[in-house]
């Protein structure tokens, strides 16, 4: 009774929680936050500084009291006191906002494919503890699926591969339930990583992780095919210790990230053999979706594509297709409760 009243008031949140950034979706509103998933603390007094973009702008350039600090490490909550700290600021910020006159909402989350009982439960306090009335937990690539509209509620299988910052998760999705997956804590924050140890071993420049991640976003590519583009970039010459400004073209983005790329396709055709059959013809004929910030490397589905042998397509929207497949579950909890993740402590 009072649940339902609550429910009706109540403004209901579905959270992407990511290693890059963190993206809030309300119910009946759509998305009112995305915003890096930074931290800046002031150590003194454990106030808080800036979160979100600001922190971000910070990093690098704060004074010795001033600590700016990521909670994800490739895609799992590392720190959990600093989580619960950018939740709680982003809950008040909706309520703020909205109005709402009971300001203990629901929440949906993600969480990872192999997330540990430890791990899921740090997700979940830190949820309640950020002001949360009632948290559900959902898988990201699940979420993904949902939010790019796949019939994962049928019997026919569903290949999404979530490719974000910190994790690639490969998941085959049947019957309202993952039949199939691999979770890598590889992502393009790894991708960007590459790119630095390359210029630095072949150039001797070392170039700051901005820098590389802008040159993956505006001239990176996967497949050999791909126009080939070229940029500047500035860094630290090694030998003189002085800045430096280099050309580096796709060619050499694409050399740095290969052997990783090679990872992830790798896992991409295990997971395929490892689905039933009659799964493995339905995506055939379907074609393999992908999602997230690191779908969008240029070339990128092209070859996957070519590697498997099957079409490859990137979803609409990809940064977001996890937050808003949360809020259609948001929208009809009580419909979906089959598709969040139980605790272990639970099934006994
Ligand atoms: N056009 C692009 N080409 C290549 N990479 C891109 C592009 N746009 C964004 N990215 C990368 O996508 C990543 C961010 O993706 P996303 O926001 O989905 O990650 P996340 O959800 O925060 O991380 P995770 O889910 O792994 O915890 C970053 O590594 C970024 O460099
Ligand atoms: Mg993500």
């Amino acid at each position: 009774m009072f649940e339902r009243i609550f429910g009706h008031f109540s403004t209901d949140l579905g959270i992407d929680i990511g290693t890059a950034s963190t993206i809030v979706y309300v119910k009946e509103k759509g998305i009112v936050i995305q915003e890096p998933s930074v931290v800046a603390i002031n150590s003194r007094n454990d106030q808080i500084i800036a979160v979100g973009e600001e922190a971000k702008q910070m990093i690098g350039k704060t004074p010795a009291h001033i600590i700016t600090s990521r909670p994800l490490l490739d895609g799992v909550v590392s720190d959990f006191e600093v989580a619960e700290k950018m939740l709680k600021h982003f809950i008040d910020k909706v309520h703020r906002e909205t109005f709402s006159i009971f300001p203990r909402p629901r929440v949906v989350i993600n969480v990872p494919l192999d997330v540990t009982e430890v791990e899921r439960k740090a997700v979940e306090d830190a949820v309640m503890n950020a002001g949360a009335r009632e948290v559900f937990l959902i898988e990201e690539p699940m979420a993904a699926a949902i939010g790019a509209r796949l019939p994962i509620q049928d019997s026919t299988g569903n290949m999404i591969i979530e490719m974000g910052a910190g994790t690639t998760e490969i998941a085959v999705i049947a019957l309202g339930g993952v039949v199939a997956w691999k979770s890598l804590r590889l992502g393009g924050d790894e991708l960007s990583k590459n790119i630095i140890n390359y210029v630095r071993d072949q150039f001797n420049v070392l170039l700051g992780e901005k820098t590389a991640e802008e040159a993956k976003i505006t001239i990176g590519s996967a497949h050999e095919k791909d126009a080939m583009m070229e940029t500047k970039v500035r860094g630290r010459d090694l030998l003189s210790g002085l800045p430096k400004a280099i050309n580096i073209n796709s060619n050499h983005l694409r050399e740095a990230m290969s052997r990783n790329l090679g990872i992830i396709i790798d896992n991409i055709k295990l997971v395929i053999e490892s689905t039933p059959p009659e799964l493995v013809a339905d995506i055939y004929e379907k074609g393999v979706y992908l999602s997230g910030g690191t779908s969008q490397l240029r070339g990128l589905a092209k070859k996957i594509s070519q590697e498997i042998s099957i079409p490859v397509t990137v979803v609409d929207d990809p940064l977001t297709a996890v937050v808003r497949g949360t809020g259609i579950v948001l929208e009809n909890i009580e419909a979906s409760k089959d598709l969040f993740v139980v605790s272990q402590g639970d099934l006994i």
